[in-house]
Formats: C-alpha cells, structure tokens, sequence
C-alpha cells in the first residue's frame, strides 16, 4: 500500500509547529517554534501577541519542516491543521495557512481536534499502541479521562469541574515565585523537598475532577505563612494531584475492564506523575504509555499523526472549515 505523508500545522497557543510524518506513526520532522521566552515577561500567554509571532514564523517553520524531511510540496497526501480547541486568533493562522496550502497544491484538508492530537502523540512513541485504552490528557488547558474506543472514537468518562491540571500548575508555580511556565519548575523544586504538608483532596462525583481547592490551599498557605519551605510546598502539591489522578484511573480501570493506560498533555511530562504511575502499573498488573517528553507538549507531529487517522476514515474537511475555540472532544 502507498505511504501516506501528513502535513501537520499546530498554533492553537504558544508554539508555532510543523511537522511531516507518514502513515500516522513516523515523524519525519517536527519543527517548534516556542513562544515561551516572549510570554514569560508577562506571566502567561498574551493572546494577541501569539496570533503575531505565529503570522511572522509560520511560513519558515513549515519550510524547515519540509526541508528537515526532505519531502516537496508535491509528496504530500493531506494538510492537516488544529482547528481547536485555542485562542481564537492563534487558531486562525495555522488553519488559514493550511486552507491556502491544501488549495495551492490541491491536496485534501483535514482539521483536527487539538486535544485529540495529544492522545495520538502516543501512536508515535508506541508503534504496537492500538485503541481500545483509557487516556487521561493533563494538559495547560485540560483534564480529560477518556475511553478510547477507536482511533477516532472517544468517550470522555470523567473530567475536571474547574481547573485543569496543568492551571493549577501554574497558579502554584507563581504564587511561590517560581514564575511561568509553572510545571516543569515546580517538578525541579520538588526535588528538594519532601511532602510532609497536609493539603485537602476535592470530593468530586464519579470519575471528575477538581483542583481549585487544592490551588487555593497552596495560596492561602503561601500567604498565610511566608517562611513556609517552598520545596515541600511544591512536593506536597505533586504527591496530593497525583494521588488525585490514579484514584480515578483506579476507578476507571474497575468499571471499564481496560488495562491499557495512555498518559498525555504537557503536564504528563511530569517526572514525579510519571515515576508514581510507572509504579502503579507493576503493582496493579496494568500497561502505561507516556509519550516521549518533546511529544507531550504542543506540537505538529501529533496533530499529523491525528490527522492521518481522520483522513483513512473519510474526515475531509472543506475550505470552510473555521476556528473553534471551544471545540470538544469527538467534535461536539
Ligand atoms: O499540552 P500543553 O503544552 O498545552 C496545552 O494544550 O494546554 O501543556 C502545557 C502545560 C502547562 O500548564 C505546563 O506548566 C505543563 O503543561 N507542564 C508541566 C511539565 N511540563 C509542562 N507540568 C508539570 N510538570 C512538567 N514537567
Ligand atoms: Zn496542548
């Protein structure tokens, strides 16, 4: 059977990613431009100073992306490009060039589901990794448990009522000084403290979530008593989220019967998250998957890899096709 090549586009926040890969498993390239060093004055993400710097890099990163592949415009199959959830406007460029790309070389459009496209990071890093698992996205803007019953059939079964993780993260992060982005300077700090401080778990129905309580917690201590050791802040606040987290992946696993457990998002780049888990699945006889860590952050190779998938099922998109800023999972 032919190869299938993928253009993938991602602008849905901060970074500016192209990337090519070929039957939805092999990254060829995957180019990032991270904004990270531009937000950082300001404490976060500056939606109109986003949509900016992707307009001035994104022809150059989809160039850098062919080139580092060393494929033309003329091999590839299919564009695909994030068409949600994000900032709107940041949305808009990577979607418009893509509608531009697909018509100039007349090659299919494919939007994908942004939060699908880290679940599909998986499928680069596990070539054996088939559906059906459970996935659970901790990401910057999202906190999902999903039943994934095909490669683009899903069932959210549990979610958070507030906070995602990784805000929480990053609320944290800043409160204790530790400035933006939040969770991987809150998994170094972590390190060098121990858990020793008591911090309330939410009591949430089935399998959702919530972290505004624990956030909150850690704020008012902060406030509450400035001397507090910051390490055991942190390291209290990791032990305390995760725990939150395998409670439901406990739950999860006893009302689905699946065994097979699919971390993804930015925040499952966490060390300690990844060291906790890696335990649970020798002592519970259940299989993880982490994506390798350049793939749990944003980037265009899951995004082409989720667009291969909808592509073999028929999922053309048409030049129409707009920004959904709050698009769910599953499309609705
Ligand atoms: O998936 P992502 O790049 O963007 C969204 O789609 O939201 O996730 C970004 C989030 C941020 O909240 C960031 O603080 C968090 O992932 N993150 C981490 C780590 N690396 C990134 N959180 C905890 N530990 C890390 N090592
Ligand atoms: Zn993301």
């Amino acid at each position: 059977m032919k190869n299938i090549i993928t253009l993938g586009i991602e602008t849905s926040c901060d970074e500016t990613s192209a990337a090519i890969v070929v039957n939805g498993r092999k990254v060829l390239s995957n180019i990032i431009n991270s904004q990270i060093d531009i937000h950082t004055i300001y404490g976060g993400v500056v939606p109109e100073i986003a949509s900016r710097c992707h307009v001035e890099v994104i022809n150059q990163v989809v160039k850098e992306a062919l080139k580092q592949a060393n494929v033309t415009y003329n091999d590839i199959d299919v564009v695909c490009a994030t068409y949600g959830p994000g900032l709107v406007g940041a949305l808009l460029v990577g979607l418009s060039y893509a509608k531009s790309l697909s018509y100039a070389i007349q090659k299919p459009l494919v939007g994908v589901n942004h939060i699908e496209g880290h679940i599909a990071a998986n499928y680069l890093t596990y070539e054996e990794l088939k559906p059906p698992f459970l996935c659970l996205i901790i990401s910057g803007g999202h906190t999902h448990l999903v039943k994934v019953n095909d490669y683009t059939k899903f069932e959210i079964i549990g979610k958070t009522k507030d906070d995602a993780i990784g805000e929480a993260y990053d609320k944290v992060a800043r409160v204790v000084g530790l400035g933006y982005p939040g969770g991987p300077k809150i998994d170094k700090l972590a390190y060098e403290g121990t858990p020793n401080i008591n911090l309330p778990k939410s009591n949430v129905e089935g399998l959702n979530f919530s972290f505004s309580g624990i956030k909150t917690a850690v704020i008012n201590l902060n406030h509450n008593k400035p001397d507090i050791n910051k390490a055991d802040l942190c390291a209290s606040f990791e032990k305390v989220t995760t725990e939150m987290l395998l409670e439901n992946i406990i739950k999860a696993i006893d009302e689905t019967q699946i065994k097979n457990i699919v971390l993804a998002g930015g925040v499952a780049a966490n060390s300690y998250i990844r060291r906790e888990f890696e335990k649970f699945a020798q002592d519970k006889k259940v299989k993880i998957f982490f994506p390798e860590m350049k793939l749990c952050t944003d980037n265009a190779a899951m995004i082409a890899s989720a667009g291969y998938y909808n592509y073999v099922e028929g999922k053309i998109a048409s030049l129409n096709l707009n920004a959904v800023p709050n698009l769910k999972i599953g499309g609705n």
